[in-house]
């Protein structure tokens, strides 16, 4: 019996060092840096009219939520609001065109490879920012198109980015699970709109990546892979509105009790563009997809309905439960 206590007593020691020992390498490593990948480079692209205008849409829709200074009006960066406090406080940079404190100095390669992998020209891994692994490249120009536009969010304004204030558990995250994505080996093209559920999926994952708010956790979503992230577009996921409060993200499956099983396209098209939903108002840090083509809007509706179905209740649906 003693000398099974003495293994336990070891093997708890053991334990007990290891934990200080990562501890320790965590709070000394912080946040990590990594050699920056090369992105492919291509002709400086002249951008088209068509470019800017693809572009616009979708950084108002994925990009301006979390990059738009209140008090400038440009993508100079902000605190991220709807950002759990266990992971510290996480601020978004400036991307105007200020070439000293934007990315006005940026090559297009460098943004690419920002933009795919997580990995800032400066090699510093960058936080909470998502990768666009799976943007297509025609999509990745059209971005920077516009960011090098002289749309009004893009002018060049000389406010510094914030520091980042990662907790232990952002920098533990980031020196196990939350890695940079490798760069892609080929070209991605955007499916054809008329192959709607090709076009629904490239939408969810790629352009819009609805299923990183839509899953259960940020912590489980799997970028390259993104059917594999747990509980996809189940929701569950836990996010904060303006006021601080909590919101959980909503079920998109199919399923008729928990999901958008008994919605028709319309009611969906209402709550995607504008924000209201059978239930009522929808909140931030939902999205308002105003600027959505009818296409894009029926391809997500017809690839939503063909996701596996799960059943996840969320808040919302005890009043609606209830209320049948
Ligand atoms: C969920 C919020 C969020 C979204 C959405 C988001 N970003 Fe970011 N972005 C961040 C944060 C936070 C940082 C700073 C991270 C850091 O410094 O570690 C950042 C950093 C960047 C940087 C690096 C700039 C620098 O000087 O380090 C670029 C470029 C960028 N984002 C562009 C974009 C573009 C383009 C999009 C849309 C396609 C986008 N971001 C969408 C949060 C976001
Ligand atoms: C930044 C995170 C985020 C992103 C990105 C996002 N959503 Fe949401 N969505 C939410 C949250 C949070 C709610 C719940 C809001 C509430 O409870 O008021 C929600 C609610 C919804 C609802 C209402 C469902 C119901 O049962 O009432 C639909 C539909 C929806 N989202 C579809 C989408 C689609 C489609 C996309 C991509 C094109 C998308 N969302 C992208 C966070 C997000």
């Amino acid at each position: 019996m003693k000398k099974f206590f003495k293994i336990i007593g070891g093997l708890v020691a053991v334990v007990v060092l290891a934990v200080a020992g990562f501890v320790v390498f965590v709070q000394a490593r912080g946040i990590p840096s990594y050699d920056v990948p090369k992105a492919p480079v291509s002709p400086a692209p002249v951008a088209t009219a068509a470019q800017v205008a693809l572009g616009e849409k979708i950084v108002l829709a994925t990009c301006a939520d979390c990059h738009r200074n209140p008090e400038t009006n440009t993508l100079a960066g902000q605190k991220l609001r709807d950002l759990t406090p266990d992971f510290g406080a996480v601020y978004s940079a400036n991307i105007t065109q200020d070439k000293q404190h934007g990315i006005g100095a940026w090559t297009d390669a460098e943004l690419t490879t920002l933009l795919r992998t997580g990995i800032g020209r400066d090699g510093r891994y960058r936080v909470i920012m998502p990768s666009f692994a799976l943007m297509s490249d025609e999509d990745m120009q059209g971005v920077l198109a516009f960011l090098r536009s002289d749309n009004a969010l893009t002018r060049a304004t000389p406010t510094p980015s914030h520091e980042q204030e990662p907790s232990f558990l952002l920098k533990a995250l980031t020196n196990t699970v939350m890695k940079p994505t490798p760069m892609p080996t080929a070209a991605v093209a955007t499916p054809a709109p008329t192959d709607a559920l090709a076009y629904g999926r490239y939408l969810v994952v790629g352009r819009y990546k609805c299923y990183e708010c839509h899953s259960k956790d940020f912590k489980s979503n799997n970028p390259l892979e993104p059917e594999k992230s747990e509980g996809y577009l189940g929701g569950g996921n836990k996010l904060l509105n303006l006021q601080g409060q909590e919101v959980v993200s909503r079920n998109l499956t199919a399923d008729a009790e928990t999901g958008l099983g008994d919605w028709t396209e319309a009611q969906f098209a209402q709550a995607i563009k504008f924000g209201m939903s059978p239930h009522g108002p929808l909140n931030y840090p939902m999205p308002k997809y105003s600027q959505l083509a009818d296409e894009e809007v029926k391809a997500l509706y017809a690839y939503l309905k063909s996701v596996p179905k799960l059943q996840n209740a969320t808040p919302e649906d005890k009043g609606a439960v209830a209320a049948r």
